[in-house]
């Protein structure tokens, strides 16, 4: 292992069928992110910047192509393997933050955390460690809805921190912010990968994002554009 990439593309292609329609989301694309860095996936809307972040997370069944996860071929990993990082390496941020709405900050994180297996004992510790670094301390007895929009983007990062992940997956998490909230949260993602060394892979539109990051994969189409 030691792989300076945490994943590595080659010729990877997959296609959504819709009835009798074949939907190609995206072709052929060859791409490697640098382990510890921040890297945005852009292009507009239908370039294919979901479909990859959930083949990097496991989630999408890989069709065609390969692909390597530190230096290990994802089709070679059983059920058993691909699980243990899913649960264990990689965390998830979304657009919609997928907060529950009866439980508060803390026990959002914490139960979270029991989801994935981390023994009671560690969890609340967990917990609080993640809510603080995210800057939620004072915060973590507040239900979702007592929340601001950035606020409860903080939690979701400090849920997928918590496990300490080597990898944080993050699709539009602007999105649903205005941009000063936005920036903030972006900072955090950035001083994630600076700070605690997690590799952040973020897909993204957003221009500020696109600037804040240390590299940047654009998609049109399913296929590569030119990389700024
Ligand atoms: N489950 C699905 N079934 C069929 N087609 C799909 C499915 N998911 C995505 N697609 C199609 O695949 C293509 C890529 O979609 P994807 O969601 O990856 O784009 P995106 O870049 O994330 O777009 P957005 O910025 O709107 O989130 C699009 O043409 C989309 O319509
Ligand atoms: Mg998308």
């Amino acid at each position: 292992m030691g792989d300076a990439h945490v994943f590595e593309g080659n010729r990877l292609s997959l296609h959504y069928r819709l009835g009798d329609v074949d939907v190609p989301a995206l072709s052929d694309i060859d791409f490697q992110i640098e382990a510890g860095k921040f890297t945005c996936l852009a292009g507009p809307s239908g370039s294919g910047k979901s479909t990859l972040l959930n083949l990097l997370g496991l989630i999408e069944p890989m069709q065609k192509g390969n692909l390597l996860y530190f230096g290990t071929p994802v089709a070679a990993l059983s059920e058993k393997q691909m699980n243990h990082i899913r649960r264990h390496e990689i965390g998830f941020v979304f657009q919609n933050f997928y907060l529950i709405d009866v439980l508060t900050a803390e026990e959002n994180v914490e139960y979270f955390l029991s989801r994935q297996g981390i023994p009671a004992a560690e969890r609340t510790k967990a917990a609080g460690r993640a809510l603080e670094w995210v800057g939620l301390s004072d915060h973590r007895g507040k239900r979702p809805q007592q929340m601001s929009g950035g606020q409860r983007q903080r939690v979701a990062i400090a849920r997928a921190l918590a496990k300490r992940p080597k990898v944080i997956l993050a699709d539009e998490p602007t999105a649903n912010l205005d941009s000063k909230t936005g920036l903030s949260v972006l900072e955090l993602l950035r001083k994630a990968c600076s700070e605690q060394g997690h590799s952040v892979i973020m897909a993204s539109h957003d221009l500020q994002a696109i600037g804040l990051a240390d590299r940047v994969i654009r998609l049109r189409d399913g296929r590569r554009a030119e990389d700024v």
